[in-house]
């Protein structure tokens, strides 16, 4: 037999080589292509992050601006994809909708790109990414019995996104600028993160040579869960719950802490990190930020800090090494902007499309890629024979 080595949940298996981002666990260190996430958060915005993960570089003037164009000139959705949305049942999850409809466009744009073919790719990488926007703002929209609002031509990424979500045709939407960086920022911190299930699952499908729409929405597909992207809605819900129920932090931790019970800590814990999370840090700062600047008191908040105070006071918590993840905080910026919380995970998904496309192009490009294709250890049984039915 072969000799197989188990790594269950591959807690330490490299299954890639790739040049995108870097985490150390243990110091709590997170860069893309070499530049750390505080200088990104501090000085870059969504797109131009986007274009630095998936090209590896940070875009000139005119980089930037063909980028730029081509994701406003692929923003609306060709009729017969808007038809799709009549076909969802009215209480269909948005990530649901989201992974078909990314599948749908898949069907209508038929994306082929060559390896090494840049120019193709960039078309259709700007084209999924503008508009896979569009489609959640849409889904929405859907939701709530509302038209679907067409992308503007003059607005930026994250306004544009606003815009479709919270214009009515008899009311444009009033853009704030601080709500337009929170959400940007966002969605900046959410751009990559290494081979997390998400990223994995996009360049498993990839390593088979599915096309660039197929893997993302596999990615979406994978990111659902509440133990990945799902975890910002389950902070809300958890948050949510404590205040319904009137449960102390200490009660809730106390709770947590009970082996017998299922219940986890939302937005605390990570694989690879065993210090903080650097994007939780940074949204903490942007969430009460945010709430600050539009005089908003968000009881929620709150709750999260003390609840967090208290976790990371409990040995339970220092001796597994459990922090706050970048879910923690995210939710409370979500909510104030005014996004419903069965789109949170789309959110996430949106933020994520740079580093999806960027591992799909690695392994797309890359003429030394094998289909990955892990082994097993089979535990069922051996040597049995097939018996008619009357037998069994
Ligand atoms: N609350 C309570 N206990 C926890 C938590 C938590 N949030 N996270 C881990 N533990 C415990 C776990 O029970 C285990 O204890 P023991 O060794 O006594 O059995 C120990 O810590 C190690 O946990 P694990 O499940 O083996 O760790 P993992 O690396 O497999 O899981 C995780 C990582 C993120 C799935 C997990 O920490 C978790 O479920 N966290 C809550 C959900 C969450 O916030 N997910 C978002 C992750 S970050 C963004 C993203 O990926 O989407």
């Amino acid at each position: 037999a072969d000799l197989i080595t188990l790594d269950e949940g591959y807690c330490n298996t490299g299954s890639c080589r790739s040049a995108i981002t870097y985490i150390d666990g243990e110091k709590g260190i997170l860069c893309h292509r070499g530049i750390p996430i505080e200088e990104l958060a501090e000085h870059s915005d969504f797109i131009e992050t986007a274009f630095l993960i998936i090209y590896g570089h940070l875009p000139s003037e005119s980089e930037r601006d063909v980028f730029s164009e081509l994701l406003t000139d692929n923003a609306a959705l060709h009729t017969t994809m808007r038809r799709h949305y009549a076909a969802f049942p009215e209480r269909a999850h948005p990530m649901a909708i989201l992974s078909a409809m990314i599948n749908a466009l898949s069907a209508h744009d038929r994306p082929k790109i060559d390896p090494g073919d840049d120019a193709t790719f960039e078309k259709y990488a700007a084209n999924l990414m503008s508009k896979v926007r569009t489609i959640a703002a849409g889904s929405y929209k859907t939701s709530i019995g509302q038209p679907l609002i067409y992308p503007r031509s003059d607005l930026l990424y994250a306004e544009n996104f606003l815009h479709m979500m919270f214009s009515v045709p008899y009311h444009e939407y009033e853009l704030k600028p601080e709500m337009v960086k929170a959400l940007d920022l966002f969605w900046l911190l959410h751009a990559d993160h290494e081979q997390n299930c998400s990223t994995s699952t996009v360049r498993m499908v990839a390593s088979g040579e599915a096309n660039l729409y197929a893997a993302c929405s596999a990615g979406v597909v994978a990111l659902w869960g509440s133990r990945h992207g799902g975890a910002n809605t389950g902070v809300i819900q958890m948050l949510q719950h404590m205040r319904r129920e009137k449960i102390s932090p200490e009660d809730f931790v106390r709770t947590v802490k009970d082996r017998s019970s299922s219940v986890r800590l939302m937005g605390f814990g990570h694989r690879v990190y065993r210090s903080v999370d650097p994007r939780a840090r940074i949204l903490k700062q942007a969430a009460e930020d945010l709430l600050a600047a539009l005089d908003v008191v968000d009881p929620l908040l709150e709750l999260a800090q003390e609840l967090a105070e208290v976790a990371l006071a409990d040995d339970y918590f220092i001796e597994r090494r459990l922090y706050p993840n970048v879910d923690f905080y995210s939710g409370i910026i979500l909510r104030a902007l005014g996004i419903p919380l069965n789109m949170f995970t789309v959110m996430f998904a949106i933020g994520r499309m740079p580093g999806w496309i960027a591992n799909w192009r690695e392994i797309h490009n890359n003429p030394k890629t094998r289909i990955y294709r892990p082994r097993q250890i089979y535990t069922g049984e051996v040597g049995r024979s097939w018996r008619p039915i009357e037998e069994r």
